[in-house]
């Protein structure tokens, strides 16, 4: 009940599908509890291993991608709760799938939601979103990963006042800052969002998995090591039937066919 999932053909002579992943607990604005986020995480391995999903959207409502980690289920909870049980470290399993993932965000992204977003390769929105890691009115800091994706994203100082102060930023601001890549109009963000994962899942799957592997390797690497990884992974699609399709439909001037 938790989530809804959706399965889209990319196009009508295809078998490629972009699955979607709606979060529906709209009474709490789609705080990430434990049940709602084994959701997620369960739905997000099986379609990463379906062969004929080619790309993941992970949206929320028009209200609210979602307001954070679920405070009345955290709000009991001890040292030798959070610690003991590495409260929230499994959340990272979102980062490590192989097909690109898709936020799509309207409404309030906050806390635990923007972590949430922040793990997702990209993250579109609409002119009504709203981001924000408010944990310091809690009493807590963000624990998903906000201080640490929110600052490579935006760089210290916005980083650092959003985190600090609780304050939330406008959908222009975050794109300015660079957090999103594209603002649409609300009622035109899921169909746009939509054509862009199509639009994904119409490459090849090996430099789609590849250029994904590389781009989010800059987030962790020396830039030594991640150009070497980049060129490693270049030289390795050389031996794919899509690089040949690919340059020789280029010099056809014919679309290419990826298999
Ligand atoms: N956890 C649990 N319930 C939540 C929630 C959350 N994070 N956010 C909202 N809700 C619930 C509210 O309690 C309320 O429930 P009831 O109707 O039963 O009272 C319902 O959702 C609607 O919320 P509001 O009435 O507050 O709606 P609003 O429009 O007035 O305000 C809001 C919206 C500004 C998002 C406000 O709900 C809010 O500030 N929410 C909390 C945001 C927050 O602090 N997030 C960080 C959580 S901690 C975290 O995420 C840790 C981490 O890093 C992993």
């Amino acid at each position: 009940d938790n989530l809804l999932v959706s399965k889209h053909a990319v196009s009508e002579d295809s078998d490629n599908q972009v699955a979607m992943m709606q979060l529906n607990r709209p009474k709490a604005l789609n705080a990430l509890s434990d049940a709602v986020l084994d959701d997620v995480l369960h739905a997000a391995h099986v379609l990463d291993k379906d062969p004929t999903v080619r790309c993941l959207i992970l949206t929320g409502s028009a209200k609210a991608f979602a307001a954070g980690a679920d405070i009345s289920e955290m709000k009991t909870k001890n040292f030798e709760d959070a610690y003991g049980t590495d409260m929230f470290g499994h959340w990272q399993e979102l980062s490590r799938l192989q097909k690109p993932l898709l936020a799509a965000v309207s409404g309030f992204c906050l806390g635990g939601g923007c972590e949430v977003a922040m793990m997702c390769d990209m993250i579109l929105c609409s002119k009504s979103a709203k981001f924000g890691q408010p944990e310091i009115n809690l009493g807590i800091i963000a624990g998903g990963g906000g201080t640490q994706r929110l600052t490579r994203a935006i760089g210290k100082s916005k980083s650092m006042y959003m985190h600090l102060t609780g304050e939330f930023i406008s959908a222009e601001e975050a794109y300015n800052s660079g957090l999103v890549a594209k603002v649409f109009p609300d009622d035109e963000l899921m169909d746009e969002t939509l054509k862009i994962a199509k639009t994904i899942a119409s490459k090849g799957v090996l430099s789609v998995q590849a250029a994904k592997e590389a781009v989010n390797a800059a987030e962790e690497l020396p830039l030594q090591e991640g150009l070497r990884l980049e060129r490693r992974l270049f030289h390795s699609l050389f031996a794919t039937k899509d690089q040949k399709e690919g340059m020789a439909a280029f010099l056809e001037k014919r679309p290419a066919d990826f298999s």
